[in-house]
């Protein structure tokens, strides 16, 4: 396969048509990958443009945040989508949980955002994002957008006391329910370095963590995010700002 094909298909959808009805630039639609983001990592380097989305019913090494294992079976949504050149590395992931909330809304799931990168449903983890950057030199050549959202079943027991599929809230979702209003909102994602006000705003009304205490990396009350994506928390010793790292709740 080419770099400048679209190809495969879902629930008997040619994935061309779904790519126009969805303005992305290219669609790769697999039935399996070791992950989304190696795929799309092989796309650009090989000059895929921006705006190019790689899709897959399974993954066999799908990857989370330190390198942890993403379960990925037959029934999530697992894609990949290129942003070129795609700097905005210390906001992207806040942008794109803003981006899947919004698409989940609209389907009647108010999901929060846990920062930095966890999208959550009545306490329980129903997807992540993942961006990897490419970097050369000082500067970002593209960034690779990763998502993963459990929509139907596929749960070990062991995730299920922390995780949750979509369809345990909405029966009737379907993935291609969730790309359709997904996908448009990353085609129209800003690359802005930082968050708008309007986006604090919106990541305001979503906010998991606000409120709560924290005892790792730092001891202290989470009062919220700034505009370069720092989380904030109340210390004894004054305000910290977070760029990274798990954090763990009381
Ligand atoms: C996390 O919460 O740790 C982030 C999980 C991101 C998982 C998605 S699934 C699609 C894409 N491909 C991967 O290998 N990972 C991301």
């Amino acid at each position: 396969m080419g770099v400048g094909g679209v190809t495969g298909s879902v629930d008997g959808t040619p994935a061309a048509i779904l790519a126009a009805r969805w303005g992305v630039a290219e669609l790769h639609w697999r039935e399996s990958v070791s992950s989304t983001l190696d795929l799309l990592d092989e796309l650009a380097r090989r000059g895929a443009p921006d705006g190019t989305l790689v899709i897959a019913d399974r993954q066999t090494r799908g990857r989370g945040r330190h390198g942890r294992a993403w379960h990925s079976p037959a029934g999530g949504v697992w894609l990949g989508y290129l942003a070129r050149p795609g700097g905005a590395t210390g906001v992207m992931a806040l942008r794109v949980g803003l981006a899947v909330a919004d698409a989940l809304g609209s389907i009647g799931a108010q999901v929060s955002l846990k920062w930095p990168n966890d999208i959550m449903l009545y306490d329980k983890k129903l997807g992540g994002v993942l961006c990897e950057a490419s970097w050369r030199g000082q500067s970002v050549e593209w960034m690779a957008i990763g998502i993963g959202l459990n929509v139907r079943g596929g749960l070990s027991e062991d995730l299920a006391s922390r995780a949750m599929a979509l369809a345990e809230s909405l029966p009737d979702a379907s993935r291609l329910a969730v790309l359709d209003q997904l996908v448009p909102r990353l085609v129209a994602l800003s690359h802005a370095e930082s968050l708008s006000a309007q986006e604090l705003t919106a990541f305001r009304t979503r906010d998991w963590l606000t409120g709560r205490r924290i005892t790792e990396p730092c001891v202290g009350e989470v009062i919220g995010i700034d505009s370069d994506g720092a989380l904030l928390v109340r210390a004894a010793t004054g305000t910290t700002r977070l760029v990274g790292g798990t954090i763990v709740t009381d």
